[in-house]
């Protein structure tokens, strides 16, 4: 089937954050937005036709999470990622934010030690600290250019009050897919130190050729066993604002935990639209993502070489997959307050302040372009320009 991600669609007035919350965020509306992590494009027909089916009912009440639902996310599991998930293990959560700080509260106790591998997802900060637990850094680092785990500076870091890590896996904003033999390392050092992994997978069906995503609880039974795995069709079909998720906690003990937090929470009730779409997702939606995958890998082509090409000065490591880019602007800007004042005033463009990755983002910031193609140029186009203006 034919799918047009070149064609633009108004999204301004929708209630939309990307194009609605500009002057909010960046005191202005006249930005480009490349900013929050969805997509200007259309979901998949498959979707479309399942929420406007439910929607067509007149009666939007309680909703059954009905076993097709989870049928549709192992099979998708399997088939996409050789994952035999069981059924037993996985639990409906309404989004991949409040499922971390669920696992944060079911797993550790307050003051507890919770790892994380900065830059990283703004929120994995916040699901630690605003918990009452303890955020220990373990930064990522670069070397030619590619961005690593530093499991030396892990190692030298964990404690018996280290309680848990939080992987984000594909990395956001880095864009890099762990290979196996990185999370193997990881997961050795996580066993040795009896450490609780959380698994944020959500932007696992992004990935690009060359690329596999390995889930982190497929690399064996003990892993497994101490892991929590997030993933979600949100991202990949592009229904974040349908908020509905899955947990994967394969290990009794902790789903039982991870359980009663969430009956404490009441966080057990199913999205009518949510549900129903992300069901779609999985049995309809392959088709869509296989044709987007390699339009959002030429953006991420295009981006790359453009960058090196009309930005001197300016790095970026293609990303392997998410369709985020991590801009790394630190040749030409040392004052990181100038750099947020000349994409938002300069080269009128809305992009992810790189400080809110962790104080590693200092002088980055993250550029989202699972865009039109014309869009993402225009808004490359506006910085080119500004860069050079500025001299
Ligand atoms: C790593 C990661 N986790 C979670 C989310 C958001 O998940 P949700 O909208 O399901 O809370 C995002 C969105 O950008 C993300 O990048």
């Amino acid at each position: 089937m034919n799918y047009d991600f070149d064609a633009i669609i108004e999204r301004r007035g929708t209630g939309c954050e990307k194009w609605d919350d500009l002057a909010a965020v960046f005191g202005t509306d006249d930005v480009l937005p490349f900013w929050v992590a969805d997509m200007d494009f259309a979901a998949a027909p498959g979707i479309l036709a399942a929420v406007r089916a439910k929607a067509a009912h007149p009666v939007y009440g309680y909703h059954v999470k009905e076993e097709s639902f989870f049928a549709a996310a192992m099979d998708w599991e399997r088939r996409r990622h050789g994952w035999e998930v069981g059924r037993s293990w996985l639990v409906n959560t309404p989004g991949v934010v409040s499922s971390l700080g669920a696992a944060v509260l079911a797993l550790t106790d307050p003051g507890d030690k919770i790892v994380i591998q900065p830059p990283v997802y703004p929120p994995f900060f916040s699901c630690v600290t605003r918990n009452g637990r303890q955020v220990v850094e373990n930064p990522l680092r670069q070397r030619g250019g590619r961005w690593e785990m530093d499991l030396d500076d892990l190692e030298s870091k964990l404690g018996p009050d280290v309680k848990m890590l939080v992987l984000c896996s594909p990395h956001n904003p880095v864009g890099r897919v762990w290979t196996r033999d990185e999370l193997l390392a990881l997961g050795e050092i996580c066993l040795r130190h009896d450490i609780t992994v959380v698994a944020d997978e959500i932007h696992c069906d992004l990935v690009f050729s060359g690329h596999r995503h390995v889930p982190f609880a497929t690399l064996g039974p003990e892993l497994a066993a101490r892991t929590v795995t997030f993933f979600s069709p949100s991202k990949t079909f592009n229904i974040a604002g349908t908020y509905t998720s899955l947990a994967v906690v394969p290990d009794p003990g902790r789903r039982a935990k991870y359980g009663a937090l969430l009956a404490g929470l009441g966080m057990t009730s199913g999205n009518l639209f949510g549900l129903a779409a992300a069901e779609a997702a999985f049995k309809t939606g392959e088709d869509w993502l296989d044709t987007l995958l390699p339009y959002l890998e030429d953006n991420a082509d295009l981006l790359a070489a453009f960058v090196g090409r009309e930005m001197p000065g300016i790095k970026v490591a293609k990303p392997e997959g998410t369709y985020l880019a991590w801009l790394d602007f630190r040749g030409r800007f040392a004052d990181h307050a100038a750099l947020n004042e000349f994409l938002v005033g300069a080269a009128k463009v809305g992009l992810n302040d790189g400080l809110s990755f962790g104080h590693q983002g200092k002088g980055f910031a993250r550029f989202n372009f699972a865009c039109p193609r014309a869009l993402m140029l225009e808004g490359l186009s506006r910085i080119a320009a500004a860069l050079k203006m500025r001299g």
